[in-house]
């Protein structure tokens, strides 16, 4: 599942892997912002929570949240760098965002203000791969001609990232134009490349993801409003399950994460936006829902909701840090077997070289148990 800021936070990422979702990235977080976080153990919710110094968790994980990719917004090695090493032993890679257009992001010298930049690409890509134990990706979109995205992907190739997710579209366009498949299939036909390339744009059902790496020839897919519109679309039987469904387990996960309810209620009503379900009148409800137990009466959850038996979790930030460091190391031994499996995972790929949507697939995977169902 591709990065999505607001909609890619924990209980997604959940619900995507769950549905049979090999790497569900991160929204884009801003290094400094990261940097500024403190790390809490929150052994109520059985998650680690980065905690920003206004209390909001800017970054929650957990032990299913399996080669968790965290995607970085810089414009600088040293942040970038400062930031990665703070997370580092709760993450499985780290992703920077290259493709980003939004006005934020490029007067701050980030998202897709870097593709004009090839020194600074090198720069962040080489000093976080020389000083981070985990595999590092970025995530493109196309230039304006083949040969200078050709050119581009080799000199991020040189880098020794371990793979490259291509935005099948330029940085004017936006998500209603459509994406240039026919592009990186040329791309790829006219260009190889050591590294695994990820395809994506306009990515909505399983036939399209036969498709795309069909034509494109590309290893992986990476999809993002498709995935709002229908998570199951990872499944590996591709089987659909309708978007009420989805919408009934997504709460119930999040209200497990003990997730904000705003960010709930914001991730519901982009699901019915993509399945174009916003004139029903469970739809004008959920517009203007104040409370996770009124969406839950709206989704006919209200058995649920009874059942769920933990009330919200605001972290307690730890006062002692030595304490906080020592749970740190003891946490980091089962981390450090989750990040070393991706790594050889994405190493064993390359070698392989086949085209393949499992590609970054953990060796755990099958060993996951499942989350619980609500009866
Ligand atoms: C709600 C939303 C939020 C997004 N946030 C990010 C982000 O944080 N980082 C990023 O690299 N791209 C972000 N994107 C772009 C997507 O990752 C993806 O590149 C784009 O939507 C094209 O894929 P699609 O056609 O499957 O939607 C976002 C897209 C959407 C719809």
């Amino acid at each position: 599942m591709a990065p999505m800021v607001r909609v890619s936070t924990l209980p997604m990422r959940l619900l995507a892997l769950r549905q049979g979702c090999d790497i569900a990235y991160s929204e884009e977080l801003i290094d400094v912002k990261l940097s500024s976080t403190k790390r809490v153990v929150n052994e109520k919710l059985n998650t680690i929570d980065y905690i920003s110094k206004d209390r909001a968790v800017v970054y929650r994980t957990c032990e299913q949240d399996r080669n968790n990719v965290l995607q970085l917004g810089t414009a600088s090695s040293v942040s970038a760098l400062k930031a990665a090493q703070h997370v580092v032993n709760d993450i499985c890679a780290i992703d920077i965002n290259m493709g980003c257009p939004k006005f934020f992001s490029v007067q701050g010298g980030m998202g897709s203000a870097l593709l004009s930049k090839p020194e600074t690409i090198k720069d962040i890509l080489t000093t976080l791969i020389r000083n981070l134990p985990v595999p590092v990706t970025c995530k493109i979109r196309l230039l304006k001609t083949d040969q200078e995205t050709i050119d581009l992907l080799k000199i991020i190739e040189s880098t020794g990232v371990s793979a490259i997710g291509v935005h099948m579209r330029e940085i004017p366009e936006r998500p209603k134009d459509p994406a240039h498949w026919d592009r990186l299939a040329t791309i790829l036909a006219n260009s190889s490349y050591s590294v695994p390339i990820i395809a994506n744009g306009d990515i909505y059902t399983h036939q399209d993801i036969d498709n795309v790496l069909n034509q494109t020839k590309a290893n992986s897919v990476m999809i993002a409003r498709g995935a709002i519109r229908n998570v199951s679309v990872f499944s590996k039987d591709k089987s659909l399950k309708s978007f009420h469904q989805i919408i009934q387990d997504y709460i119930q996960i999040a209200y497990e994460k003990d997730n904000l309810f705003p960010n709930t209620k914001y991730v519901v009503n982009q699901i019915l936006n993509e399945n174009d379900e916003t004139k029903t009148e469970k739809a004008r409800q959920t517009s203007v829902v104040k409370s996770m137990k009124d969406l839950c009466t709206i989704w006919e959850m209200t058995n649920q909701y009874e059942q769920f038996l933990n009330p919200p979790t605001i972290p307690i930030l730890m006062e002692n840090q030595e304490e906080n460091d020592q749970t740190k190391s003891e946490e980091s031994s089962s981390t450090t077997t989750k990040k070393h499996t991706i790594d050889e995972t994405i190493q064993e790929n390359i070698k392989t070289k086949e085209p393949s949507i499992k590609r970054f697939k953990s060796k755990e995977e099958d060993q996951e148990p499942p989350l619980p169902s609500i009866s």
